[in-house]
């Protein structure tokens, strides 16, 4: 049964064969990018692999990209013995699981994430979707991947900047839920350490609110003015990474929840530095925020015509459906 259940593994090919042999999986269809076919598909060498390839990076994580891997579905011979597998960051994961959980009303899936932004947070929680016009996100579904086989191994080979973006994730997951992971993060502990827990604090969460109607939403900390800027980016053709817009998402909205008097001014500094130091991303610009209005009057969690903020209430605890009218955003930011 599909429990996304988190796997922690140093072998990753020995833990998948024994998956799929337990459950009786003897046709694999792996769905990978570029990059990771060339760096991750070859821990699987043993397996007689399908490959459905797609394009590296954000702009691809959309309706013609999810076409084109349907198109690859109908070639191959899916049966009841077929296994998706999803391996890559959190673009694979989210198209290959959309996908999956779509063709055919629902196919097995299991994720296996190779950057640190999949490990810790997007392979984890079955969301999973599209971008639609530049609007992030907005086809998808809620479905759990069968398992998520988590292994460290990959990340020898991912570049510096997308280990930084992944970090952004970790330190949300921190500030808005687990004071001893931001503790943890602050004292510099061992990465295969900080993505343990922060996946765990996650799947907890996700097990309490599968569809994002209550707790889940704290995860969105840092992720309404995040989200506006990536879509703005992507709809400039300059693609920010997703980790780097949530950075200034954090910056961003824990200045708003300091000056709504949410957290004391130590704990917006201990945030800030954390932030700045691990990512490198500078607070967003008011040029930059000019740019993203029309974009935040879009967001899928608007209501009443106001923009929806889940903001941190000190370090380890956080409130959700802060409604803030659009007009007050600007002050609350850069006063
Ligand atoms: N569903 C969720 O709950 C959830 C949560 C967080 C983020 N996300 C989504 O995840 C996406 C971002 O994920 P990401 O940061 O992993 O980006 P990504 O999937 O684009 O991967 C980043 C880059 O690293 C490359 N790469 C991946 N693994 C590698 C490896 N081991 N070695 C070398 N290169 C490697 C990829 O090809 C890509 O170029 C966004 O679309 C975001 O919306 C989803």
């Amino acid at each position: 049964m599909a429990n996304g259940k988190l796997v922690f593994t140093q072998n990753i090919a020995t833990s998948l064969q024994e998956y799929c042999d337990k459950c009786k999986y003897e046709n694999l269809i792996f769905i990978v990018d570029t990059n990771t076919k060339k760096y991750c598909l070859p821990f699987f060498k043993t397996f007689s692999n399908k490959i459905i390839e797609i394009k590296a990076g954000e702009q691809y994580k959309n309706l013609s990209t999810y076409t084109f891997i349907i198109e690859k579905l109908l070639t191959f011979n899916v049966s009841k013995d077929t296994l998706i597998v999803n391996l890559g960051g959190g673009v694979v994961s989210d198209i290959g699981s959309f996908a999956s959980a779509t063709f055919r009303r629902g196919i097995a899936f299991v994720n296996i994430p190779t950057t640190l932004m999949g490990m810790s947070d997007a392979a984890i929680g079955g969301k999973n979707g599209i971008d639609f016009k530049f609007k992030k996100n907005y086809l998808g579904t809620f479905v759990l991947p069968q398992k998520v086989f988590i292994s460290t191994q990959f990340l020898s080979t991912l570049p510096i900047k997308e280990y930084e973006s992944g970090l952004a994730e970790i330190i949300k997951t921190g500030i808005i839920a687990n004071k001893q992971l931001f503790k943890a993060i602050e004292k510099n502990e061992a990465i295969d350490y900080l993505i343990e827990q922060c996946a765990e604090t996650k799947n907890a969460i996700v097990k309490k609110d599968f569809e994002d109607n209550g707790i889940r939403q704290l995860l969105n900390y840092g992720h309404t003015i995040g989200h506006a800027l990536e879509s703005y980016r992507l709809s400039i053709g300059k693609p920010i990474k997703h980790g780097f817009a949530v950075a200034k998402g954090l910056l961003a909205e824990s200045k708003m929840a300091y000056t709504m008097g949410k957290i004391s001014h130590s704990d917006y500094m201990r945030i800030t530095k954390v932030v700045t130091t691990l990512t490198h991303q500078k607070p967003l610009t008011e040029n930059e925020f000019l740019r993203l209005k029309e974009w935040l009057k879009s967001d899928k969690k608007n209501k009443n015509s106001h923009i929806v903020f889940s903001l941190p209430e000190g370090i380890g605890k956080g409130s959700i459906q802060n409604e803030i009218a659009e007009t007050r955003l600007h002050k609350l930011i850069f006063s």
